[in-house]
């Protein structure tokens, strides 16, 4: 019987989770990561931003499930589209934010050739919450934005490496930043993982970057995510006037790619892994 009681709390507020929670974050984090296989073929030139959530919403609905994200602090849509600068907290039908090389119609929430952008889907199932997000492209990106996208992908994978009992969250921080850096580009500070479970932000902050060594130290149970954003330019970024876009301040390219995951006895359970095998983008 699941009667949401951790086994227990540590000294730093994170919730120790029971053997038979895990199931109910897989349940949740399937779901929420066939959602993004099923949007992924809706990406494409011409494709708005404000459709691809309407679709979200409606396989949320479809599932029988939650969306984390409406009515979270007055948040509207079922998802964040995060679209080539924009870091994070992109809002769905707002105009995608100008950029240096504006080819889009200004003002509007289309999709044009070589747009990359993140889609972060959370949904509830039976009280568990399962969040994920990767990187889309519309088109055909550039070579540089490809780059970027497999560094991403790889700093979350080489960051979940890390996840086991005994290691520190601090590992996992040190392990994007040095793989990230080491390709000459940064990474986010203004924006981190967070623990969850029956809860959408628990403690930790899980943060992209530190000291191998440092922070909380990894015990069977912990649920959290890890998303590192890393962009192509400087890290700082600024939140637009709708008080949700998060942008580069420096308008280079941004990435993110976001896992749900446990820590297990000894190592990690992916709760958001792609049914189709499609976490990854790829370019044909
Ligand atoms: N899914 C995001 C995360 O990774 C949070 C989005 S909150 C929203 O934590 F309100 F902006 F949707
Ligand atoms: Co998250
Ligand atoms: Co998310």
């Amino acid at each position: 019987m699941d009667d949401g009681q951790p086994l227990r709390i540590t000294k730093d507020g994170i919730h120790l989770h029971a053997p038979e929670d895990f199931s109910g974050m897989h349940r949740a984090g399937r779901l929420a990561a066939t959602i993004l296989d099923r949007i992924a073929p809706e990406v494409h030139p011409g494709q708005t931003t404000g459709k691809l959530d309407q679709l979200i919403q409606a396989m949320v609905e479809e599932a029988g499930a939650t969306s984390a994200t409406i009515g979270y602090r007055g948040y509207q849509h079922a998802s964040c589209i995060s679209v080539n600068h924009v870091v994070c907290h992109g809002i769905p039908g707002a105009p995608i934010p100008a950029s240096k090389y504006e080819k889009r119609p200004r003002g509007s929430d289309v999709l044009v050739d070589g747009d990359i952008l993140n889609i972060d889907v959370t949904v509830v199932v039976d009280g568990w919450y399962g969040d994920t997000s990767r990187m889309f492209v519309a088109g055909t990106p550039k070579p540089f934005a490809q780059r970027l996208i497999q560094v991403t992908h790889d700093a979350l994978m080489i960051g979940i490496e890390a996840v086991r009992p005994g290691n520190t969250f601090g590992d996992i921080g040190a392990a994007i930043q040095s793989f990230a850096e080491g390709q000459r580009m940064s990474v986010v500070r203004d924006f981190c993982g967070h623990g969850l479970g029956r809860v959408f932000h628990a403690p930790p902050n899980v943060l992209h970057y530190g000291r191998a060594g440092t922070g909380p130290v990894l015990e069977e149970g912990m649920f959290f995510t890890i998303e590192p954003m890393i962009n192509l330019g400087r890290p700082e970024t600024k939140v637009l006037a709708d008080d949700w876009t998060a942008i580069t301040r420096d308008k280079a390219l941004s990435a993110q790619f976001e896992h749900s995951v446990g820590v297990t006895a000894d190592g990690v359970d992916i709760f958001t892994l792609s049914p189709a095998g499609r976490f990854h983008p790829t370019w044909g």
